[in-house]
């Protein structure tokens, strides 16, 4: 399973690029927002500092939500860096971009999936990623785990390429479950991914080995 962090952040994407399992960057207009970054000169450069951190597939997501707006966007997007995958609402017209950037072969994340019939549909249009947002469907007393489930079967069925990019992903125990599910990639917050680190027999088992090793060096 491949590891997305979700953030835009450079130091968390640092931090988790040094411990050596970081597989990609997701971001969205929301992240970049929180960090700061305005203007599409300063997004630009932004997404470009992204890739020069990480080497592997970074989302960058338009803004327009018509077709040709998307397209205009997500060519300059693309254009940037080789890593950068244009990420597309589940609309009908960012079906139709996903359609015009798969014949490309630009890479697309079809972002925004809250059900199986949006990931028939991502997959159908050639998406090379598709997110479904585990943790809003949670948060409305729907089962975001069960969508993962759902559309696992459904890609397995008829052998669809599009990778389930488990997002929204807002805990450990959402990383687990999407890894038993066969999820192909989770985005997840460096929190998350961090809390799989955690142990308490860890903690209490390192701390009685360097105690048990420090004893013997005195007596030696
Ligand atoms: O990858 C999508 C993600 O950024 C949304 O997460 O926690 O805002 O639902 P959240």
């Amino acid at each position: 399973m491949k590891f997305f962090i979700d953030t835009a952040n450079l130091d968390q994407i640092r931090e988790a690029q040094d411990m050596g399992i970081l597989d990609g960057v997701t971001t969205n207009p929301s992240l970049m927002a929180k960090e700061g970054i305005t203007g599409e000169a300063n997004i630009r450069k932004h997404y470009l500092d992204i890739c020069k951190i990480v080497d592997g597939d970074v989302s960058a997501e338009v803004i327009s939500t018509d077709y040709e707006g998307m397209v205009r966007e997500g060519d300059l997007l693309a254009d940037l860096h080789e890593n950068i995958v244009v990420k597309i609402p589940m609309t009908k017209d960012g079906v139709k971009a996903l359609r015009y950037f798969s014949d490309k072969g630009i890479k697309t994340n079809c972002t925004l999936i809250f059900s199986p019939g949006q990931a028939l549909l991502a997959a159908k249009a050639g998406a090379t990623y598709m997110s479904p947002f585990v943790g809003r469907l949670d948060d409305i007393s729907s089962d975001g785990i069960e969508l993962i489930n759902q559309i696992r079967l459904i890609y397995d069925n008829y052998g669809y390429q599009t990778q389930i990019l488990a997002a929204s992903v807002r805990h450990t125990m959402h990383i687990i479950q999407c890894a038993e599910i066969g999820a192909d990639v989770i985005t997840a917050p460096l929190s998350a991914i961090a809390g799989l680190l955690k142990h308490p027999l860890t903690d209490s088992g390192l701390a009685q080995f360097l105690a048990d090793h420090a004893k013997s060096q005195a007596k030696g």
